[in-house]
């Protein structure tokens, strides 16, 4: 009998400090940057994000995440065989935050590991997770997408510190007869690196190049609304379902003109898609999950409807993952 994966429960986390636009304007001012909170609504939709404060990292916000997913699944750390972490933003070079999210669970044994996709690690990880419990090598797995990006933002560059948040989102996955996950789609194409990035590293005993976020707006843009359509089509086709099976759309956060208009492509109403980004901001990794336990919590997505996931980032790295809830 063929083995499917299911979410059994989800949970998010999102750090005390919270700025809306004319915050971050008025902190972006002392510095001599101007923005608004017109320009920043007006192109992006965003009028909030939550920063870590300075004693958080990745594994922090992950655990908190992580905690409220197994209340949720009704399940503890103990149960759990499999432990993945998307994120571009770890604690430290190595080791994993995985592997720290495990031991702040205070569990141990299970493989924990972290995907590194950027703004699509989440769906990346699912991915892993549902390819691991197909195959039997897993039961119950924690895929978390946490992230402090407020880290690598170059707060003089008005381009890009204006677009970021921090946070955290997880979801327990268990092995199932039924569908659970229907299909999953993953692309990438390292010829797109230079438009989205971060240029420095770690290299003897100092950092090699600028460690902040550099990226070409304009370009990928292009490129998002291009690739989102055309991996939520593939799976679509994969699991012999069209567009007007999705009951959400549940987009990775990045601009509300670009959801809205992959939106369109797939002639879905903007009433069928969870809009998280008027309050998270970009949170890459994270966003994805946040935006799912958004909606769940708040009653909007129900057992038994079908959602489709899909992000786009860095690499650039794009995929979907299509499943009934
Ligand atoms: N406040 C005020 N003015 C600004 C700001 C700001 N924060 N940022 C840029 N401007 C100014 C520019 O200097 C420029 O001024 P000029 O005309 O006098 O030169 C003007 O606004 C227009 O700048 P553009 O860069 O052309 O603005 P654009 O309309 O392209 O919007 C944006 C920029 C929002 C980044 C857009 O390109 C975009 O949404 N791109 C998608 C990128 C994205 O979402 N990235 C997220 C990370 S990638 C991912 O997650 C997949």
């Amino acid at each position: 009998m063929r083995i499917y994966s299911r979410i059994l429960g989800t949970g998010s986390y999102l750090p005390e400090k919270r700025l809306t636009n004319a915050d971050l304007a008025a902190e972006l001012a002392h510095q001599g940057v101007e923005t608004s909170d017109d320009w920043i609504v007006e192109r992006t939709g965003i009028r909030a994000r939550h920063f870590a404060a300075d004693a958080q990292g990745s594994s922090d916000l992950a655990t908190e995440a992580a905690r409220r997913a197994l209340t949720a699944a009704g399940i503890s750390a103990e149960e759990l065989d499999l432990i993945i972490v998307a994120t571009s933003t770890p604690d430290m070079v190595f080791p994993s935050v995985a592997t720290m999210v495990q031991h702040k669970l205070g569990t141990a044994g299970c493989p924990a590991f972290d995907v590194q996709a950027v703004c699509s690690g989440f769906i990346y990880a699912l991915t892993i997770a549902d390819s691991m419990i197909q195959s039997g090598s897993a039961k119950r797995a924690l895929v978390i997408g946490s992230e402090v990006f407020s880290r690598i933002l170059d707060f003089k560059d008005r381009t890009t510190c204006v677009l970021f948040g921090d946070g955290a989102g997880a979801v327990i996955l268990e092995a199932a007869d039924k569908p659970g996950i229907l299909a999953t789609d993953l692309h990438a194409d390292g010829k797109h690196k230079d438009i989205l990035c971060v240029p420095g590293h770690v290299n003897r005993g100092g950092i090699l190049g600028d460690p902040v976020l550099k990226m070409d707006g304009q370009a990928v843009f292009k490129l998002a609304v291009g690739v989102l359509e055309e991996t939520a089509r593939a799976s679509l086709a994969k699991a012999n379902l069209t567009d007007a099976d999705i009951d959400w759309l549940i987009p990775h956060q990045a601009n509300i003109r670009i959801m809205q208009s992959t939106a369109k492509k797939l002639k879905l109403s903007a009433d069928k898609v969870v809009v998280t980004v008027d309050q998270h901001g970009n949170t890459s990794a994270a966003s994805i999950p946040l935006a799912l336990d958004t909606a769940v919590r708040d009653g909007r997505i129900q057992r038994g409807q079908t959602l489709m996931l899909e992000g786009v980032g860095g690499g650039f790295t794009w995929g979907s993952v299509l499943l009934r809830y």
